[in-house]
């Protein structure tokens, strides 16, 4: 139930009959009243009349019988104060919905969600733990709402690494078993190191790179050895995660090399295409460096190989064309804002980014350590996942508790923003932190270990039920608001004030001792606070526990 949306039907005609035009009644929840609308002293200058009288002819305008009283407050608020009726009934309606009253979305979308994408052959780091926690956050949310998501996990699974990692691979065969991989970090750096230093072997890399290129079969099928143990190693850290992606989601660079052509024969004959030093590239307008000067987008490197804006483009007419786009998302952090703004502006100018398409790099901050740099080990190497995750693991009397503590504090934040990595914050008890609501959880799971009674119906009495009943009622804003927004933090906060009311709520009214009826109303307020928990946790990939 969806009390904003009701309050901004009621209020909207009694606010255009005054107006004479439609206004926005703009209902937010206030400390003040249950909610609070300042429509009034929006209008008072375009009226030229005071605020206080316009709020006064809304309210007595206004048809909100049974639903809500009505109070023209300060400067010419309307304070709305909700009937307990119209608490109980919603309350009741939600409770006896397996969704909790959260309509399923009226015309769905298909959104296809661009999340974690690591690079092959080398350890995942922190930057791609936060598109994986985001991301998913935002695809199950989609999911739970109704549309239909697309995961796609865009693999750095191509390019010319791939001659140098081939090249070694091959040094590396031993009789027994074939080639060996082993430690993927350990492998991408003897390589390394190998090309930098050695010369005849940085010759081969680059011969290999074109074999691979031109389809040569024993390059494909190393390459393919490489891809293959890379993504074992991926879906093995999705799986300790608990994110939904799957080996089906994989779609990397790899699978847009047959359309890179085609990408630069068609900005060329658009006359979209400038060489600049040998490369080829588009300039979208509006996009400038430093110094003023237009920035480009390379599609086609000077060496002839095609860049990963060429592959980028490559995969918006795919995810337009081929699986029917209406929306699509790029979790992917902040440094690669702009080449997404420029891929997406070249493919609208191409034609290939239909206005009906909406597109959108989401963004998100970096991890900082202890120092407010971004996190490195004591060594001041980059962190990696797995390591984080083991150390997460050992910290924690359970996986479920510590890995939940790393996601939950990377979703409870605004995603732009940094956020300082902080085991002992995260791992709390108290605070907004993944432990809190888990405990909170589990204790209202308590509750009805101790009794044999069911939640009964609900009839809101004391100011602290009521209370209660409103956050419970905040849930489907809540949801919509992170979905409309891409945003799971808005999500976190309101799962965190929710565990907090009830908290209070538990403290002041008890609940077992309580007479027969007001028990049952009471565990009926209990039951459904699980629920909203449990199912809000599910949506951010947090586990909730039934004891912990
Ligand atoms: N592999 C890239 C990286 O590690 C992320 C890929 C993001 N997705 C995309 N469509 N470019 O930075």
């Amino acid at each position: 139930m969806n009390l904003e949306e009701l309050l901004h039907d009621k209020l909207a005609p009694a606010l255009e009959a005054v107006a004479g035009h439609p206004v926005d009644p703009a209902v937010r929840a206030s400390p003040h009243a249950d909610f609070q609308s300042g429509a009034a002293l929006a209008l008072a200058r375009e009226l030229g009349r005071p605020p206080r009288e316009i709020a006064a002819e809304v309210a007595a305008a206004a048809d909100l019988a049974g639903i809500a009283d009505v109070t023209v407050s300060g400067p010419g608020f309307l304070n709305l104060t909700l009937t307990d009726e119209l608490i109980d009934r919603s309350l009741r309606a939600a409770a006896a919905d397996s969704r909790l009253g959260v309509a399923v979305e009226r015309k769905p979308e298909r959104i296809v969600i661009d999340y974690s994408g690591p690079n092959v052959a080398k350890e995942m780091h922190v930057g791609h733990l936060r598109s994986t926690i985001i991301g998913d956050a935002l695809a199950r949310t989609y999911d739970w709402l109704g549309h239909e998501v697309v995961r796609v996990n865009h693999l750095g699974d191509w390019g010319t690494p791939f001659g140098m990692l081939i090249e070694h691979l091959l040094d590396t065969a031993t009789s027994d078993d074939g080639h060996s991989i082993g430690d993927l970090t350990a492998f991408y750096q003897a390589a390394r190191s190998k090309f930098d230093g050695d010369d005849d072997f940085r010759t081969r890399s680059r011969l290999r790179v074109v074999a691979l290129q031109s389809g040569d079969p024993l390059s494909r099928e190393l390459w393919r050895k490489l891809v293959t143990q890379s993504e074992r190693y991926f879906l093995d850290v999705y799986q300790r995660l608990g994110v939904t992606l799957g080996p089906d989601d994989f779609a990397g660079e790899s699978r847009y090399q047959d359309d890179l052509a085609g990408v630069v024969a068609g900005l060329t004959a658009q006359g979209l295409l400038v060489e600049s030093d040998g490369a080829l590239c588009a300039f979208p307008p509006g996009f400038t460096g430093r110094d003023g000067a237009p920035l480009p987008l390379i599609v086609r490197k000077a060496d002839g190989g095609f860049g990963y804006a060429a592959t980028d483009l490559a995969a918006v007419r795919h995810r337009v064309g081929k699986l029917a786009a209406d929306r699509m998302l790029y979790v992917v952090g902040t440094p690669q804002r702009v080449h997404f703004q420029m891929v997406l502006a070249v493919a609208r100018q191409a034609g290939w980014l239909p206005d009906s398409a909406h597109a959108e790099h989401i963004g998100f901050g970096s991890i900082l350590g202890a120092d407010g740099k971004m996190l490195k080990t004591r060594a001041g190497d980059t962190v990696k996942l797995a390591d984080l995750l083991d150390e997460a693991e050992s910290r924690a009397t359970a996986p479920e508790i510590a890995i939940s503590a790393i996601k939950y504090a990377d979703l409870s934040g605004d995603r732009r923003g940094d956020y300082t990595f902080d085991w002992d914050r995260m791992l709390a008890i108290t605070g907004n932190t993944g432990p809190y609501l888990q405990m909170a959880y589990a204790r209202i799971c308590s509750i009805f270990w101790k009794t044999d009674r069911g939640p009964g119906v609900v009839t809101v009495g004391e100011p602290a039920e009521r209370d209660l009943a409103l956050a419970l009622l905040g849930f489907e804003p809540a949801v919509r608001a992170a979905a409309a927004l891409a945003e799971p933090h808005r999500l976190a906060g309101y799962l965190h004030g929710l565990a907090a009311t009830f908290s209070t709520f538990y403290e002041k009214c008890p609940v077992l001792k309580a007479g027969d009826q007001v028990r049952d109303s009471r565990l009926g307020l209990a039951d459904l606070t699980a629920r909203t928990l449990h199912t809000g946790m599910f949506l951010l990939g947090i586990e909730a526990p039934e004891q912990i």
